[in-house]
């Protein structure tokens, strides 16, 4: 009754089903990545929107609402009865029709840009194989890319012993929560039973340090407040001696200095920290060294920017996302060791209904090493990225996105409207700057916000999505540029800037 319509119970014909599924599915995510491909060329207007035969005006990069507006437009109704094949297609397509088109070249907005066909089969495979790695047995392929994927990334950083490696998290934050637990389970045992009750300690990072630091000495019972923040000199990098300095009086006041986070690439201006004289302070003071490499880490792809990275063999663990800047799927990060058995040691516990491999000298069982039971097998999707385009193809494509940071601040630099906070070129692939008439930067910090905020509402209507974020003269643009990007497209977006400032400047 009903077995071959109901979806619930049409066991026997899954494989067929997935199939007609993928193929229905394949027709319309094709002219969804090439409505971003269409809309390519106009990004050097200023205004990629088109006017369709129906008269709709729209732009490839997002058909925007407002949340509210957005609810009673999805109209989304999860049924009693299964609606199978015709239900299921209906609502990717919705999908689909209001999310942002990250494949657009518009699309500038966060520290993460477009999937590439690559990435795409990697995801397809993670979904076809529903592979689950905590333990080798159910996961001896994912599981052996994963330990020597790790293991080749990691000695592109320096960490080249034997027991070199690491592990994948499930992103920047969770990387460097995982590297948190390690460096107190590693350098104070005992608190693995007993808790941090006998230290009160405190961590270090700068002013400019993503926030998953303070979330994560919040998560490990530290407290966001013992989380130090370090200044930073006039390019936003740590400065080392204000470090010494607030490991010292941290001393002073009885606190137990335990772990220093020196960014590579931060959040806002992509300013890397020295890691080399941060490293001297750690060894002085017996400290846990940790690089957030989250963003500005595939720099060392590139012969010519890996110099920024100069020191990260230095430190004692390392976190690097390839679903930032290399454009794999998200998520995809690793949490980079000189030595896994420092994981190991710091992570196992013994349960014996899951590992079964307890005291072999190689560890495989990959969860005993992370905070996480099951774990998704995302170092695939980097592998299968660097198999197809290699080390020299990312290497082209890392040099290729600087180059366009470096092109999009000269023609900022050179704008009388606008006044760059970067410094040029930049350190990395974020370019921030102000609307500025003149060349001259107002001293009304909310005159400068609210321009910064209208303009960016308004470039999205255009087909440009940028995001902002606060200085001491109030909110100036971030844009980021990825591996993608095209030089027509900067162009486009400097002029679009330009006009929408005109309009919307009102001192
Ligand atoms: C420097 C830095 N670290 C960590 C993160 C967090 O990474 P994720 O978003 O993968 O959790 C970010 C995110 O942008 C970041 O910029």
């Amino acid at each position: 009754m009903g077995g071959a319509t109901n979806p619930s119970v049409d066991l026997h014909q899954s494989l067929d089903r997935a199939a007609e599924l993928i193929d229905a599915v394949k027709a319309l995510i094709v002219p969804f990545v090439r409505a971003a491909d269409e809309a390519a060329p106009l990004k050097a207007t200023g205004n990629s929107t088109v006017t369709t035969a129906s008269g709709e005006v729209r732009n490839a990069l997002v058909d925007e609402h407002a949340p509210e507006a957005l609810v009673a437009k999805f109209k989304l109704q999860l049924p009693d009865e299964g609606r199978g094949k015709e239900g299921a297609l209906e609502l990717f397509e919705k999908v689909l029709k209001y999310s942002v088109n990250t494949w657009d070249q518009g699309f500038m907005d966060k520290l993460y840009s477009s999937n590439t066909p690559v990435g795409v089969i990697a995801d397809l495979l993670l979904s076809v194989l529903n592979t689950n790695l905590h333990v080798y047995q159910v996961s001896p392929a994912l599981s052996l890319i994963e330990k020597l994927t790790a293991k080749q990334f990691a000695g592109l950083f320096g960490f080249t012993g034997p027991r070199a490696g690491g592990v994948v998290c499930q992103g920047g934050s969770s990387s460097n929560f995982t590297s948190l637990v390690v460096a107190r389970n590693t350098l104070y045992p005992e608190t693995k039973v007993v808790g941090n009750a006998q230290h009160d300690f405190a961590l270090f990072t700068s002013v400019h340090g993503h926030y998953s630091v303070e979330k994560s000495a919040i998560s490990c019972g530290m407290g966001s407040s013992n989380v130090i923040a370090i200044p930073v000199d006039e390019f936003g990098c740590m400065i080392p001696s204000a470090l010494r300095e607030a490991v010292v009086e941290a001393k002073e006041r009885g606190k137990t200095p335990l772990y220093v986070n020196a960014t590579a690439g931060t959040t806002v201006l992509g300013s890397y920290d020295p890691l080399e004289a941060i490293s001297e302070i750690c060894k002085e003071f017996n400290l846990w060294m940790h690089v957030d490499g989250s963003w500005g880490g595939p720099a060392i792809l590139s012969h010519k920017h890996r110099g920024k990275l100069v020191g990260s063999h230095l430190a004692d663990s390392l976190t690097v996302n390839p679903h930032k800047m290399l454009s794999v799927p998200v998520t995809c990060s690793f949490l980079l060791t000189p030595d896994i058995k420092v994981f190991h040691a710091a992570n196992s516990l013994p349960a014996g209904y899951l590992f079964h491999s307890v005291g072999e000298e190689e560890p495989w069982d990959l969860a005993d090493l992370t905070l996480q039971c099951g774990r998704r097998g995302d170092a695939v999707k980097l592998a299968l990225a660097w198999t197809y385009y290699g080390a020299q193809g990312f290497e082209q494509q890392v040099d290729h996105a600087f180059n366009m940071a470096a092109y999009m601040a000269g023609l900022v630099d050179r704008s009388a409207d606008l006044v760059l906070v970067s410094s040029n070129p930049p350190p990395c692939l974020q370019v921030c700057f102000y609307y500025a008439p003149g060349s001259q930067v107002s001293d009304d910090a909310e005159l400068n916000t609210r321009t910064t905020r209208t303009v960016a509402e308004r470039l999205v209507a255009r087909g440009f999505m940028i995001d902002y974020a606060p200085g001491e003269k109030g909110s100036f643009f971030r844009v980021v540029v990825n591996t993608q990007t095209l030089s027509g497209t900067v162009e486009g977006l400097v002029k679009a800037i330009q006009e929408i400032g005109r309009e919307v400047w009102k001192p």
